[in-house]
C-alpha cells in the first residue's frame, strides 16, 4: 500500500481568546494517498476550514500531529496550494500578471513560472484573456484563474475551502467538472470542504463527514460509482473507474442517490444533536 501523503493523527485543535477557549477538533484522524480526491462535509463551525488551515500548515495542533509525506507539519510549505471561496484576485493585475502571485510569494523562478502561467492558461481555456482585468471575468472564470495562480506554484496538494459556493447553480455544475478534470490530469492530491453534498460525492474518492463540535470526523464514505452498467454514460463510453468519469455523469448513477441519503441522514442527526 502506498504511503499516505497527508496524514492526521489524533488531531485536536482548541482555539484560545483571553474569555474562552473553543475547542474545534478533538481526536480527529486521517489519511490521504497521492493522488487522491478527497470531500470533508460537515454541520455549519464544525471545523473544516480550520481541518484545512492545519494540513497547510497555518496552524499548529493543540494535540497530535499532521504530516505531509512522512514529515511533520512546521509552517507553510510549497507543496500545498489552498483555493478559497472568494478568488482573491487582485483588480490592478491583470490575469496574467494574477496568475504569477503565488509564485512571487514563493519566490519561484520568474522565467518558470512566466512559462507555466502560460501553458496552463492555453490548456485550460484563457489563452485569449492574459491581459483582461479580473473585472471583465465572470464569476466560474475567476475561480479557474485562482485555481491555476495555485497550480502554477507546482503544489502537491491542493485544499479547496467551498471554491464554488458563491457562483450560481449552473456555474458551479460546470465549473466541478472542469477543476475535476485539471486536478486529475495534473494529478494533484486534493481536498475539498463543502456544505453540497451532491458537489462532495460527485467530486471525490472518499467523503468524510464530520461531527458537530468538538468535530471529529464520524464516518469515511469511499464512493464507487463506476460498477454499474449505467456507469458507461449516455456518450457511450465506459471503463476507467470512478475517477475517469466526470462528476456530471457520475450524478446520473443509481447508487449516488444512495450515497446522497446515507450521508444526508447522518449530518441531520449531527444537526439534530447539536440543537
Ligand atoms: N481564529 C479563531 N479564533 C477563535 N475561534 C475560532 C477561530 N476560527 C474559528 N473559530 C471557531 O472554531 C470553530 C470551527 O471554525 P471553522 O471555521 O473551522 O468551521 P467550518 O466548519 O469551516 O465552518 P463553516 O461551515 O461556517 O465554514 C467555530 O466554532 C469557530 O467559531
Ligand atoms: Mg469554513
Amino acid at each position: 500500500m502506498p504511503a499516505a501523503q497527508i496524514e492526521m493523527r489524533e488531531v485536536g485543535l482548541s482555539y484560545f481568546t483571553p474569555k474562552q477557549e473553543t475547542e474545534a477538533l478533538r481526536d480527529v484522524s486521517l489519511s490521504v494517498r497521492a493522488g487522491e480526491f478527497i470531500s470533508i462535509v460537515g454541520p455549519s463551525g464544525c471545523g473544516k476550514s480550520t481541518l484545512l488551515s492545519l494540513i497547510s500548515g497555518m496552524l499548529k495542533p493543540t494535540k497530535g500531529k499532521v504530516l505531509i509525506d512522512g514529515q511533520e507539519v512546521a509552517g507553510t510549505s510549497p507543496k500545498v496550494g489552498y483555493m478559497l471561496q472568494h478568488d482573491h484576485l487582485f483588480e490592478w493585475r491583470d490575469v496574467h500578471s494574477n496568475l504569477l502571485v503565488g509564485a512571487e510569494i514563493r519566490r519561484m523562478d520568474r522565467k518558470k513560472a512566466e512559462r507555466k502561467a502560460s501553458e496552463l492558461m492555453e490548456r485550460y481555456g484563457l489563452g485569449g484573456f492574459a491581459r483582461h482585468s479580473p473585472s471583465q471575468l465572470s464569476g466560474g472564470m475567476r475561480q479557474r484563474v485562482a485555481l491555476i495562480r495555485t497550480l502554477v506554484a507546482e503544489p502537491d496538494i491542493l485544499l479547496l475551502d467551498e471554491p464554488f459556493s458563491a457562483l450560481d447553480f449552473q456555474t458551479r455544475l460546470s465549473l466541478a467538472d472542469e477543476v475535476h478534470r485539471i486536478i486529475r490530469e495534473q494529478g494533484k492530491t486534493a481536498v475539498l470542504v463543502t456544505h453540497d453534498i451532491p458537489e462532495a460525492i460527485s467530486m471525490a474518492d472518499r467523503v468524510m463527514v464530520m461531527s458537530k463540535r468538538p468535530s471529529t470526523i464520524s464516518s469515511v464514505y469511499e464512493i464507487r460509482l463506476e460498477d454499474e452498467g449505467g456507469a458507461a454514460g449516455k456518450d457511450g463510453r465506459s471503463g476507467g473507474g470512478s475517477a475517469a468519469m466526470t462528476p456530471m455523469r457520475k450524478r446520473e448513477v443509481g447508487r449516488f442517490q444512495t450515497y446522497f441519503n446515507d450521508i444526508w441522514k447522518e449530518l441531520e442527526a449531527h444537526v439534530v444533536s447539536a440543537g
